[in-house]
């Protein structure tokens, strides 16, 4: 294996002026959930070139290849990279500068792409010198519900061949290029979204004994829903209840008739996630009823947080180390955002890791979601040779 290693990482190097280019091309023409149809043509193309076998069109815009190494059906170990944009305006200063306007490769899903076809031309390449399938998943929509792994599963992405083991590669601006890291176990949250509506009875706010005032309401029910948190999660079980939006359009002397609040929930346990949204109905509308309102309570079901099998991720942990270096991997901590590459995760033992892609020196440490976001480009080179290792490394298994 020190041999494939070697034949990995000059590869990788060889591969990397190629693989910034078409990280480039993906990031000046970033495209929105559902809506990548460039960028599912121009993967197409890119397999084409390098001779995998793939579908187009799994889940819309999705596509999944195939590289199938000596004695195919002993194992399969699957690769996924997400490939939508955000509704983002870009504001950084670059010869690839999205484009379209309004749109941007914000969470670094362009590297998630170029690396995949970087890690895909890498193990194409080595196919007679491993044994097993690997099945390459470029996977739409991964920032919005219902999210693209929902529905490539349900149209029959985990089956023939059906995966042993998943793996996902995600930018991490908070480690430096050249670094790793995961999490075994509990890793990211699940996600809900929230939204109440408070009726009551509107009217002149000087005269208050003649309204069902919904501002009250609605503010006993913002601070009272905060006792779910503090008073009845289980220390060790996570949990985040945010509200972001209080509209109550009256005036300074007008009382409205309804209120609506929006928020976000999440938890790490689907037992006590679907134990908040009981006990969240019944306070929002036993508060309301007791002061002589209603409330409507809407809760949009997102992703299930995402578990990191301990054996595939504490593997891939060894992996990564000899590749990069022992002081190169770390240990992450949970996280309360959400990913929906946990819908994999429920089906397929799999790990999701972090590739580390800052430089602060070159000032390129900006959040994932933000305009001015972007990675040391140098990542790449990194983020397929990782992949293409602990693959073959999970195969070998
Ligand atoms: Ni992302």
């Amino acid at each position: 294996m020190i041999n494939i290693e070697q034949k990995i990482k000059k590869r990788s190097s060889e591969l990397l002026p190629e693989i910034i280019n078409m990280r480039r091309r993906i990031h000046e023409n970033p495209e929105l959930s559902f809506e990548e149809f460039e960028t599912a043509n121009l993967i197409s193309e890119y397999l084409q070139s390098i001779g995998i076998e793939h579908k187009k069109g799994i889940a819309k815009t999705g596509v999944v290849g195939l590289i199938k190494g000596r004695n195919p059906e002993k194992r399969t170990i699957a690769l996924r990279a997400d490939m939508d944009a955000l509704p983002i305006q870009e504001t950084n200063k670059l010869k690839y500068t999205s484009k379209n306007p309004g749109k941007m490769h914000a969470c670094g899903h362009d590297v998630h792409v170029a690396s995949l076809l970087g890690a895909s031309t890498i193990l194409q390449g080595l196919k007679d010198e491993f044994e097993g399938t690997i099945k390459l998943i470029f996977q739409p929509s991964e920032e919005k519900y219902p999210g693209g792994a929902k529905v490539m599963i349900e149209e029959g992405v985990l089956e023939n061949p059906k995966p042993d083991v998943i793996f996902g590669q995600h930018v991490y601006p908070e480690l430096d290029v050249g670094h790793a890291g995961m999490k075994s176990g509990k890793y990211m949250a699940s996600t809900d979204e929230i939204f109440l509506t408070v009726k009551g009875k509107g009217g002149h706010g000087a005269i208050p004994d003649r309204n069902i005032d919904p501002v009250l309401i609605a503010s006993h029910i913002v601070v009272a829903l905060q006792q779910i948190v503090s008073r009845n999660a289980k220390p060790n079980l996570p949990t985040v209840l945010s509200f972001g939006r209080f509209i109550a359009n009256g005036q300074t002397n007008v009382i409205p008739d309804e209120v609506k609040i929006e928020g976000i929930m999440r938890t790490f346990d689907e037992k006590w996630r679907a134990e908040i949204k009981l006990k969240l109905t019944k306070m929002a509308k036993g508060i309301a009823e007791s002061m002589g309102g209603k409330c409507g309570v809407f809760i949009d079901q997102g992703y299930p947080f995402l578990i990191n099998n301990e054996e595939v991720t504490e593997n891939a942990r060894t992996a990564a180390k000899e590749y990069l270096g022992d002081n190169f991997v770390h240990h992450l901590e949970l996280r309360t955002t959400a990913e929906d590459f946990a819908y994999f995760t429920q089906k397929t033992p799999g790990c999701f890791y972090r590739l580390g892609v800052r430089n602060i020196e070159k000032g390129l440490n900006a959040n994932l979601h933000t305009a001015n976001f972007n990675v040391d480009e140098s990542s790449l080179e990194t983020g397929m040779g990782l992949m293409a290792w602990i693959a073959l490394k999970e195969l070998g298994r």
